[in-house]
């Protein structure tokens, strides 16, 4: 099982430990119940997209199979589960709320209440109805009215039987995967849309904040942001990585806490900067009761523009090429590194994200990197004025099998292990973290990535949808029973 010292946090059942999923990456069922298609149903469908085409169609069929679910949390001993609810299935085009759709999280919160999981629910992970970004998406500030009004239906409607609300999962991802980089859904390639989605997305977060306090008084409410902390690959390059950081980080955590966004960056791109409304900053900075940080790894960073391209941002790319191809500024000849350079870096930008060598990785390609969970940690603690802290995400995909009944994912335990004492050694240092969530539950579908990437503690067989407990979900279970019953500490 999982091992901290005798004095660490994590031993006291107070702190709060849970897994993770989201809506479309688990629930299957798209064409039930009067839900409407996603923005990644229609990237799904779009050729060369995401590997092999896969879609969340079937998905792990949760949205079927959610009590056997809740059950399979339940047995893990966990304290707390965190969800996404899928906007296309709550609202239709036509404005009104689909009870069908809030029925089907009141069945899983209600089986949740009774096993006596502690609920954080995501409101916003990555599922935008299409009819809105017809519209223009998170390009359009309307949608971040329109999600207020989402906001309002599903508040007003579990008020304080959800503890813990989520306005937005990683808008980095939104924001500059979907409109900036175009590997996401919607698969748009522009810097000055990249910007665009990122000011909409925290505005409407922003906007949600006193609808929630409103809503649901007794909960608590909050944003979760992904964090890569880049580092740079010798000391010419301390400068891009703060630049990076600025860029990847800050731009997303400032605002929220302080306001503003970095200076820097700000100058750096002021041609595609958005327009700023006068109340937009201090909209985005209302005050929040937690901050939900995702961590996987860390990025590096050289100011040599001339460096080898990272080849987990390349794989990435071969499934951006058509997009990149059609797009006007990129010449059929280009190598896929020019082309890279010029998406990535675009425009004068003097930095490159590069890959080391002989580090050790998971499947997914994504360095292990510990101690930079510590340091981010410690780095926002000194940085900004932060409310307490929940680990949100965090795990490792490996290429499980399984074999004679079991899955003994070492590299995903030892990740696991390693992570957490990272965090305890963070509370010791001050910072107040209360949870951690395991990304994920079960093996699902991993966005562009399809199926083939696997990050559950429990493995699906896609097939059968049978689920089988991992090595690492074992240690969870061994760590928590052992927990509750006061043999730690
Ligand atoms: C995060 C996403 C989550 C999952 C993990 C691996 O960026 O929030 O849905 O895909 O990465």
């Amino acid at each position: 099982m999982y091992k901290f010292s005798k004095d660490s946090k994590l031993n006291d059942p107070k702190f709060l430990f849970g897994v993770a999923t989201a809506s479309y990456q688990i629930e299957g069922a798209t064409n039930v119940d009067e839900r409407c298609p996603s923005i990644w149903d229609t990237f799904c469908a779009t050729p060369g997209a995401v590997y092999k085409q896969h879609n969340g169609d079937v998905a792990c069929n949760h949205y079927n199979l959610y009590q056997q679910d809740v059950d399979l949390i339940s047995s893990l001993g966990v304290d707390a589960y965190r969800f996404s609810i899928a906007w296309p299935r709550i609202i239709r085009a036509d404005g009104s709320v689909n009870q069908k759709g809030l029925d089907f999280y009141d069945r899983l919160i209600t089986s949740l209440e009774e096993k006596n999981i502690t609920i954080m629910a995501t409101l916003y992970h990555w599922d935008l109805p299409q009819y809105l970004e017809d519209k223009g998406g998170w390009l359009n500030r309307e949608t971040s009215t329109k999600f207020a009004e989402y906001v309002e239906v599903v508040s007003s409607y579990f008020g304080n039987r959800i503890d813990f609300y989520v306005t937005l999962n990683e808008p980095w991802c939104s924001a500059y995967h979907g409109y900036r980089y175009g590997i996401h859904a919607p698969g748009i390639a522009d810097e000055k849309s990249g910007f665009l989605a990122c000011h909409n997305l925290l505005l409407a977060h922003g906007l949600a904040m006193p609808i929630l306090r409103k809503n649901a008084d007794n909960s608590k409410h909050g944003i979760v942001l992904n964090f890569t902390p880049n580092y740079p690959v010798d000391d010419s390059s301390i400068e891009a990585a703060k630049f990076a950081d600025d860029e990847h980080t800050h731009w997303f955590i400032k605002p929220l806490m302080e306001g503003n966004y970095p200076e820097s960056v700000y100058q750096h791109f002021i041609d595609f900067m958005p327009q700023i409304e006068k109340n937009d900053m201090a909209i985005i900075s209302e005050e929040i009761d937690f901050l939900g940080v995702n961590f996987y790894s860390r990025s590096m960073v050289t100011s040599d523009r001339q460096g080898k391209v990272s080849d987990t941002i390349l794989k990435k790319l071969e499934r951006a090429e058509i997009r990149i191809l059609n797009s006007d500024d990129v010449a059929d000849n280009d190598t896929k590194a020019e082309q890279l350079q010029k998406l990535m870096n675009q425009k004068d930008s003097h930095y490159l994200s590069v890959e080391l060598q002989e580090v050790e990785r998971t499947h997914i390609g994504w360095e292990v990197h510990p101690e930079a969970l510590l340091k981010l940690l410690t780095d926002l603690h000194q940085t900004y004025k932060l409310p307490p802290i929940y680990i949100t995400e965090n795990g490792a995909a490996v290429d499980d099998h399984v074999i004679d009944g079991v899955v003994d994912d070492e590299q995903r335990y030892r990740y696991y292990q390693n992570h957490l004492s990272m965090v305890d050694q963070a509370i010791k240092k001050g910072v107040d973290v209360r949870g951690y969530f395991a990304w994920s539950l079960m093996d699902n579908f991993e966005w562009a990535e399809g199926y083939r990437m696997r990050f559950g503690i429990v493995y699906v067989d896609y097939e059968t949808q049978k689920r089988t407990l991992k090595q690492s979900a074992i240690k969870f279970q061994e760590f928590l029973s052992a927990r509750k019953q006061g043999l730690l500490g």
